[in-house]
């Protein structure tokens, strides 16, 4: 059996350049240890291999039980059936506008002409709005939300088990206050996707709320560092990419394969945890069963065996080769939610703005493990000075009595009536808050740009 190489993604030269350091260290060995990655694997070839063989490679990797990402079969297809449909095609077109409207309304909150840091006044507020937005919940939990992440990354760079395990359970009082609430409003409840999780099924029996809470974790608490990286990592990677930045400005399809792409280049999320059923050997190394493993996205998207010149942006790559989002059984689920979510917010910027430039004075910081991305990622951005239409939003029509075909259809037209009536409520009050913070010399939102054109020299155009 092979020595094995050791590592730390701690040290200072992760901290300082982790893509860079990940890079050396697969070209130095397939495989090495860590105290806080346990065995990882550098590879593409193995991590698919990893992936696609949960037989040998259980998700039964930490002490806590997360549903379903530390479970194994059949009890994690189970889960899985409840979970897919929460993101499907109908839910995500259900969604979009809801999307689009608060992309708008971050980015026209941006600075005119300004360098700002992206994270904080762009990445974070939009994937905590999305995340929120997406399961119901009300705006006083974006602070403790942001809170919890970066306690728990503190804990975990610490190492320390008491630490961890004190912050692990410290966001979970929050998501149980919530499903109390919705218990409490008895006809009241909304009609959202976290209303609906309190009422599903598992095999014969309700989703307990041990379950429920574990379910909403991993949609909220589990993802909103990694979406908001990913936006950061865009943004920096088009202020510092002028043509890609335009060619996408001039053609807002490619959005969505350009985001994959630069994300296959600069992984928002670096690893995920496994552990061997029986002794295997992987690499050039031997392991018993019970090992943990880890893969590690960051380095697998970049192996050059599979991506040729792994730092080139290229359009043509085969998507089905990139990792960003798994594969095998424990894919990501929300991968139809980050996408769209993500070409809506890029679409956006891009849309809004002229021009989008590295700082000229400040480069951005690295995280630090386990986060990936960036803590603070400066860029100059230039706005269009034309403010864009913030039409009132439409009230939803009454159906008639004869709209109904009487056949009991679920949901009937009735059903969605309500729930487009609330959500129009919703987006009235959001709208009516924006004309009102707008300064009182500003026209209303509903008069022609005309009144705002800017000189013809300012255009840049
Ligand atoms: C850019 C954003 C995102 C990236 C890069 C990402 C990436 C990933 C990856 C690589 C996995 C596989 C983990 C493994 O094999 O152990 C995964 C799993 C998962 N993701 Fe995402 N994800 C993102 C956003 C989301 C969102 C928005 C949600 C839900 C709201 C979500 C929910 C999940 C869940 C529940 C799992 C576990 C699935 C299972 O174990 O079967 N993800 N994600």
């Amino acid at each position: 059996m092979t020595a094995r190489a050791h590592w730390d993604p701690r040290s200072p030269e992760f901290l300082d350049d982790p893509i860079g350091a990940y890079d050396a260290l697969r070209q130095r060995c397939p495989v090495a240890q860590s105290a806080a990655l346990h065995l990882s694997v550098f590879g593409h070839a193995d991590t698919l291999r990893i992936l696609m063989d949960p037989d040998t490679f259980s998700s039964q990797a930490s002490r806590r039980v997360s549903v379903p990402n530390s479970m194994d079969p059949p009890e994690h297809s189970a889960y899985r059936k409840i979970i897919e449909p929460y993101f499907n095609a109908e839910r995500m077109t259900q969604f979009a506008p809801r999307l689009q409207a608060l992309s708008r309304d971050l980015v026209a909150r941006l600075p005119v002409d300004a360098e700002i840091d992206i994270m904080a006044t762009l990445a974070y507020p939009f994937a905590l709005q999305t995340l929120c937005g997406f399961l119901g919940w009300p705006d006083s939990v974006h602070e403790p939300l942001y809170q919890w992440i970066h306690k728990k990354n503190a804990a975990t760079q610490s190492g320390e088990h008491a630490a961890l395990a004190l912050v692990a359970t410290e966001f979970d009082s929050t998501i149980r206050n919530l499903l109390a609430a919705r218990r409490k409003a008895g006809d009241q409840v909304p009609d959202d996707a976290t209303t609906r999780l309190m009422n599903e099924q598992v095999g014969a029996r309700a989703l307990n709320e041990t379950e429920i809470v574990s379910i909403l974790r991993n949609w909220t608490v589990g993802e909103l560092g990694t979406m908001a990286a990913s936006v950061g990592i865009i943004a920096n990677y088009l202020a510092t990419h002028a043509s890609l930045q335009q060619k996408l400005r001039d053609t807002p399809s490619l959005i969505d394969a350009a985001n994959n792409e630069i994300l296959r280049i600069h992984a928002p999320l670096l690893a995920n945890r496994r552990r061997t059923t029986q002794a295997v050997c992987l690499g050039d190394t031997n392991l018993e069963a019970g090992e943990r493993v880890s893969v590690l996205w960051v380095s697998a998207n970049r192996d050059p065996s599979v991506f040729e010149n792994p730092d080139e942006f290229r359009l043509g790559r085969n998507p089905k080769l990139n990792l960003l989002y798994g594969a095998g059984i424990h894919a990501c689920p929300g991968a139809p939610l980050a996408r769209m979510a993500l070409e809506s917010i890029i679409s956006v910027l891009l849309a809004q703005t002229q021009q989008i430039t590295p700082s000229s004075t400040r480069a951005p910081t690295h995280n630090a493990y386990p986060a990936g991305g960036y803590s603070q990622a400066p860029i100059h951005i230039t706005r269009n000075h034309k403010v864009p239409d913030d039409l009132r939003p439409t009230e939803p029509e009454e159906p008639g009595l004869n709209d109904c075909c009487g056949n009991g259809c679920e949901p009937c037209v009735f059903d969605t009536y309500i729930v487009e009536k609330r959500q129009w409520e919703q987006d009235i009050k959001a709208w009516d808050a924006r004309q009102a913070s707008r300064p009182a010399s500003s026209p209303s939102a509903n008069q022609a740009d005309e009144d705002l054109a800017p000189p013809v020299s300012q255009t840049g155009r």
